[in-house]
């Protein structure tokens, strides 16, 4: 398949990026890079710098390669940020998104896969959380994936377009060549291992008065490279016009703020300082998946679900780029 990866200088998209091509599909990344690094891209897959929501960048694309799929990792995706800045969330996930979708299908591209997030959920009444659990977002982030996904229902019953929209739970973990680098870094693994490193002085623990065992948020970490190989299979999937599939990422397992401080500590060897601060504005208590789904229908399951790999890839990609893909200052 010839794929057409929006957003694959990011984290995810790239190491997707790196499977499709293992599996001997064709690759174009198109990423404005406004998060995304352009190292990150493989050399053999090609790359064009440009916007998802200028039509005259996808035109070019479209107009120039016979592209049988699309899949969309180029939304934003920090709660916090979503809840300042609501526009832009809305213009950048949903308008945006939708000029892509449009620009596809008059190309006459159907297949389309689409990373969706556990925020859809809200507050979930209980654990683990199957995918016809109430949709309740509680920021405007997991409101925007949501209204995409309601978008891909009507364009999948209008136009044909065939999708599956993965929702995934706390993705970590890296491969020998991509590795998660964000700036601001808010994601607790890559905190916990710059403190590990000595680029923070300490991880700050937000809210130990949650109703779980030791008081910390837990949830569910998947390695990016099982999720990536759950893009694989989305695709290949995608057979039917009008089909549409939306499943949950995760390992199934729950994991506490204080165990993965723990395993950090057991897979680095190096001191893990830690603060306990406020609780994190619109964190739920406990984010868990059940994945039964795709296992049952695409056949899939997490190879590499361990804590201590999950930890233990991230922990290698950091030691080998010490500075990131192109980080000049440590964070203090
Ligand atoms: N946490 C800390 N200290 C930190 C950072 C995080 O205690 O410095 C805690 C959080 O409160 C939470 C857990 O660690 O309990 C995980 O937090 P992350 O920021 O790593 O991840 P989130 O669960 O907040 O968010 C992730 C994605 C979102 C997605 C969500 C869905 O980043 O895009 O999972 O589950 F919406």
């Amino acid at each position: 398949m010839k794929v057409l990866v929006v957003g694959g200088a990011g984290y995810i998209g790239s190491v997707t990026v790196e499977q499709l091509l293992e599996h001997d599909h064709e690759v174009i990344v198109l990423d404005n890079l406004c998060r995304g690094h352009k190292e990150a891209v493989s050399i053999k897959a090609k790359f064009v710098q440009g916007d998802m929501g200028n039509v005259d960048d996808l035109n070019a694309i479209f107009g120039a390669e016979k592209i049988d799929a699309v899949m969309h990792f180029g939304a934003l995706s920090l709660v916090g940020q979503s809840v300042e800045q609501p526009a832009l969330y809305f213009k950048n996930n949903v308008t945006n998104g939708i000029t892509l979708l449009d620009t596809m299908l008059a190309h006459g591209v159907k297949k389309f896969v689409f990373s969706s997030t556990a925020a859809v959920y809200g507050e979930p009444h209980s654990s683990p959380i199957t995918e016809d659990f109430p949709l309740v977002p509680t920021s405007p982030y997991g409101d925007s994936k949501l209204a995409f996904e309601k978008i891909l229902k009507w364009y999948a019953n209008a136009y044909g377009l065939m999708y599956a929209a993965l929702r995934y739970f706390n993705v970590a973990g890296a491969t020998e060549t991509a590795g998660e680098e964000h700036d601001p870094e808010t994601h607790l693994i890559p905190i916990v291992l710059q403190v590990a490193r000595g680029e923070r002085s300490h991880v700050t623990i937000f809210g130990d008065d949650y109703p779980t065992a030791d008081g910390t948020g837990i949830r569910d970490y998947i390695h990016v490279k099982d999720l990536a190989d759950a893009h694989l299979r989305a695709v290949e999937a995608l057979k039917h016009p009008g089909q549409s599939s939306v499943y949950n990422l995760g390992s199934g397992t729950g994991f506490s703020v204080n165990q993965i401080i723990e395993a950090a500590l057991k897979v680095t060897g190096k001191p893990i300082p830690t603060k306990i601060g406020p609780r994190r504005a619109g964190d739920p208590s406990t984010l868990v998946a059940s994945s039964q789904k795709i296992q049952e229908e695409l056949g899939w399951k997490p190879q590499f679900g361990s804590l201590d790999t999950i930890i233990g890839d991230a922990w290698n990609w950091h030691q080998k780029n010490p500075k990131g893909y192109h980080r000049e200052q440590a964070h203090v």
